[in-house]
């Protein structure tokens, strides 16, 4: 029954039987508790059969459900049939495992519904809050600024954006990169995430502007060919404006040599951003954290609790040194976003000015509770637990005649691959038949030409029975010896 004086002609969304409604959504925060406390008994992925997306597809709805109705929907069409990241045989991409401090954050901020575009209200003070945190961790001055984005392929590209405005000035946003004389170019390792070359077409300085620098045999930048290139670049007439270094290569998880680059940014007079997009926050891990010394000295840093920070997607963020320059390049002044001194518009600068969304979610609240009810210290031991999965996995593959490591095992990725008569087919084949077995999802990728197993552990779930399950499996998969009579 309606406890309020709503007329009986008025039409809004809420719940007519409130109790039935709570009930209901206890439920479904126990069934979710239930799937998480015993996602290790479900495999990891499954096949979506036929007919269940033929169930999910039918007309808009016209009209009403129940919530339970609903409810059950998603139970039979979608929770069994997701990424699987949850698990702790999850090992495909960079995929966190999400948490449930996080998970309920972030069912709070869903009934908050706050809009973090900006205006004077706690939300905005909790994402402030998370800046306040990771400012220090990274070396970052009072002044910095500091935003939640979906992720670091959105982090990567505004930081290209701020590093062009830091190059060209402030008036490259009304007149254009055609009104320069100047060819900007930038700089990274071939092991770069693809997304920084996208970022830099969709900047418009294109992504022939990004020269993609050898790396060396550990998959790091290597030193002397970005100061030759930034050389040959000067030589041709072009502007050398910004190097990007990678703490955790996505392929390999090589971090490049970021104190380096670091020192030739300054030489150089370039904008020093880091692509920190799982390995930064490695900073948690004090066996890790020196192994990304100079990172302290980045202009910009992008990087993504929902990967080693175990936050549930998306929440991305983007660091800036120079916290006014970040304002001066994406502020956007309007009548409608008025800022006054007092009441619900005040507390300018806000979020909106820092980047390009208006409306902008609570990510920062799931960071918050899973950085409070976890801390930075359990937090960090499960980064270094990964990393120790991972050399867990490494010690299995070397000890095995049939398995072949990849490359080196920097920190929580193994690239490997089993032996046999055309290797490329057959890791394929084991891959694709590991997925619909359900016992691991590991990923592929392809290095110096060789298409390998990739293992991501970023999971805090996976334990070394997960590892020894996936090297099981991939053992099984072994092609038959080939006998000579
Ligand atoms: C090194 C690196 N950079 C950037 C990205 C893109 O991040 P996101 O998927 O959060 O956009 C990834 C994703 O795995 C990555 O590993």
């Amino acid at each position: 029954m309606r406890p309020d004086r709503t007329p009986p002609d008025h039409l809004d969304l809420d719940p007519e039987d409130w109790p039935s409604a709570r009930a209901q959504a206890h439920r479904m925060l126990d069934d979710m508790l239930d799937y998480v406390e015993h996602v290790r008994d479900r495999p990891v992925w499954r096949p979506i059969p036929d007919a269940v997306r033929a169930a999910l597809r039918e007309p808009m709805p016209k009209e009403p459900s129940s919530l339970a109705e609903v409810h059950d929907a998603f139970l039979r069409l979608v929770l069994p049939y997701g990424t699987g990241n949850v698990h702790p045989g999850f090992m495909g991409w960079v995929h966190g495992g999400g948490s449930v401090a996080g998970m309920l954050g972030e069912m709070l901020a869903a009934g908050l519904n706050a809009n973090l575009g900006g205006r004077e209200h706690m939300p905005i003070e909790v994402e402030k809050q998370i800046l306040r945190w990771l400012g220090p961790l990274f070396g970052m001055p009072e002044g910095a600024g500091g935003l939640f984005v979906t992720g670091s392929s959105m982090a990567n590209f505004m930081a290209i954006q701020v590093a062009r405005t830091a190059a060209l000035g402030p008036e490259v946003r009304r007149r254009g990169l055609a009104a320069s004389p100047e060819r900007l170019v930038a700089y990274a390792s071939s092991a770069v995430h693809g997304c920084v070359r996208r970022g830099m077409e969709m900047s418009g300085l294109g992504s022939d502007a990004l020269r993609a620098i050898a790396v060396d045999r550990d998959w790091r930048l290597d030193l002397g060919a970005l100061r030759a290139a930034i050389a040959r670049d000067r030589e041709a007439g072009l502007r050398p404006f910004m190097v990007v270094g990678t703490a955790g290569t996505v392929d390999t998880g090589a971090i490049d040599d970021l104190a380096g680059i670091a020192a030739i940014a300054r030489d150089e007079g370039l904008w020093f951003h880091v692509d920190g997009a799982y390995g930064a926050l490695a900073m948690l891990a004090p066996g890790l954290a020196p192994r990304l010394e100079g990172i302290q000295r980045a202009d910009s840093l992008a990087l993504d609790f929902h990967k080693w920070g175990q936050v549930p997607y998306d929440a991305g963020y983007l660091l800036v040194r120079d916290g006014a320059l970040q304002q001066r390049t994406f502020a956007a002044p309007a009548v409608y976003l008025g800022r006054e001194a007092r009441g619900l518009a005040a507390g300018s600068p806000w979020p909106c000015d820092f980047g390009p969304d208006l409306s902008r979610g609570f990510r920062a609240l799931k960071a918050w509770f899973t950085l409070k009810v976890y801390g930075t210290g359990r937090l960090g031991a499960v980064i270094e637990q990964t990393c120790a999965m991972a050399r867990h996995l490494e010690a299995r593959i070397l000890a095995s005649p049939d398995l072949e490591l990849m490359a080196p095992v920097s920190l929580n990725i193994v690239c490997f691959r089993l032996r046999g008569a055309d290797p490329d087919s057959l890791n394929r084949r084991v891959v694709e038949e590991l997925h619909e077995s359900g016992v691991a999802a590991p990923s592929t990728t392809t290095l110096d030409g060789h298409l390998v197993i990739r293992a991501a552990i970023v999971n805090h779930r996976t334990q070394a029975r997960d590892i020894d399950a996936l090297v099981d499996a991939v053992l099984q998969r072994r092609p038959d010896p080939v006998t000579h009579c």
